[in-house]
């Protein structure tokens, strides 16, 4: 079996325009998803957005928001310790800082191995009855690297642990199975690999662990007020949703999902680690330029940097020759690149979609610039 990328780029309408290689960012969706979204959204003017809603209703049940709102509902106090891992993500940072310094746990860092993947065996030993919570990057913003999450989950079931996986960068591009990895809760957003529309994303917690999560934030649709004053929580995952929302992007979210499955999601893998792995050899061969991802596991993401040269203005000029990539700040990812003395890359991130061609028009635009 194998892709049919013809058929695949002509169902992706963004492919006439241009080299899209900012797929982390976010991919060009497929035909069936833009059409979705822009039919619900012509349906809303026509009868009214609960009423366009009620219609779709077995095709919304399940998509909805992320990892702030099950991360801000685990109870810590203090002496509590929190572990993340050196791929963590600015915003999940932010967050776990602003909820270790408000609650007095300590957030600790478990360091990478030698091949720069998250050191499962220093994660064990440092795993005792004061840790709360693991959270980890799946596949990072700012590299290809694919961090070893099953491994990590067979360590937090044995020792009962709850794990959180941000699943953003790895959902689309690799598959994906909560049972498989071990994790309580993933979260992951809709326009990246998935190629779903913006604004949308998805949460899933282990159904055991959902009794214990406060959401921090409530409204009528994630409980019901009761006729002595008090409220009830849902007692399913939908306690983690809010009643406004944006239901052509779930609807579209929805039939992008079901694209990606019938697209074939081991075929899906195994095309972007070859065109990663192709486009990482013919950059590194140009002079000047240095390929930054590390790890075990490598995806669809590239990045490097180049001398003499900023991210800024490689981005720039590829831009100049219709090639979309995307640059990475240090300040999204300062626990990997600020030992590392890495202030920006230059991020192409492939996608089935991309073609040899393609690859070959990025490399040419850098080695025109050496
Ligand atoms: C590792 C990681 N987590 C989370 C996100 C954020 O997803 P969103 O922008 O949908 O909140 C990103 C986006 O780049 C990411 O790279």
């Amino acid at each position: 079996m194998t892709l049919d990328i013809a058929r695949l780029r002509a169902e992706t309408p963004g492919c006439t325009n241009v080299a899209h290689l900012n797929n982390a960012g976010s991919s060009l969706p497929p035909s069936p998803v833009v059409d979705a979204v822009v039919e619900h959204l012509r349906r809303e003017a026509e009868i009214g957005g609960y009423e366009a809603a009620a219609e779709r209703h077995g095709q919304i049940e399940n998509a909805t928001r992320a990892w702030d709102m099950a991360f801000y509902g685990f109870p810590f106090a203090p002496g509590d310790r929190i572990l993340t891992g050196r791929a963590e993500y600015a915003s999940n940072w932010i967050a776990l800082r602003q909820v270790a310094n408000r609650t007095g746990a300590s957030l600790e860092v478990v360091p990478d191995d030698e091949d720069g993947q998250f050191d499962v065996d220093a994660l064990e030993n440092l795993l005792d009855e004061r840790v709360r919570l693991v959270s980890l990057v799946h596949v990072p913003t700012q590299s290809g690297l694919v961090n070893p999450a099953a491994a990590v989950g067979r360590v937090t079931r044995a020792a009962r642990v709850p794990f959180l996986l941000d699943a953003c960068q790895s959902v689309g591009q690799l598959p994906i199975d909560v049972a498989t990895i071990g994790c309580d809760v993933l979260s992951a957003t809709g326009r990246k690999f998935l190629r779903g529309p913006r604004g949308t994303g998805f949460l899933y917690v282990r159904g055991d662990l959902l009794e214990c999560l406060e959401p921090p934030l409530l409204d009528m649709h994630a409980a019901e007020w009761q006729p002595d004053g008090s409220y009830v929580i849902r007692p399913d995952a939908r306690r983690f949703e809010n009643w406004e929302t944006y239901v052509a992007g779930k609807v579209g979210l929805g039939v992008a999902a079901d694209y990606a499955q019938a697209v074939g999601i081991e075929l899906v893998w195994g095309r972007v680690q070859a065109l990663a792995a192709k486009l990482r050899a013919e950059l590194a061969e140009i002079e000047g330029v240095t390929v930054a991802d590390r790890g075990d596991v490598l995806g669809a993401i590239v990045t490097f940097s180049m001398r003499g040269h900023t991210a800024d203005d490689v981005q720039t000029a590829l831009a100049r020759h219709g090639i979309n990539v995307s640059v990475t700040a240090a300040s999204a990812a300062r626990l990997d690149l600020d030992p590392r003395g890495i202030d920006q890359l230059v991020r192409a991130s492939v996608h089935y979609y991309n073609t040899d061609e393609e690859l070959d028009r990025l490399v040419s635009g850098v080695a025109a610039l050496a």
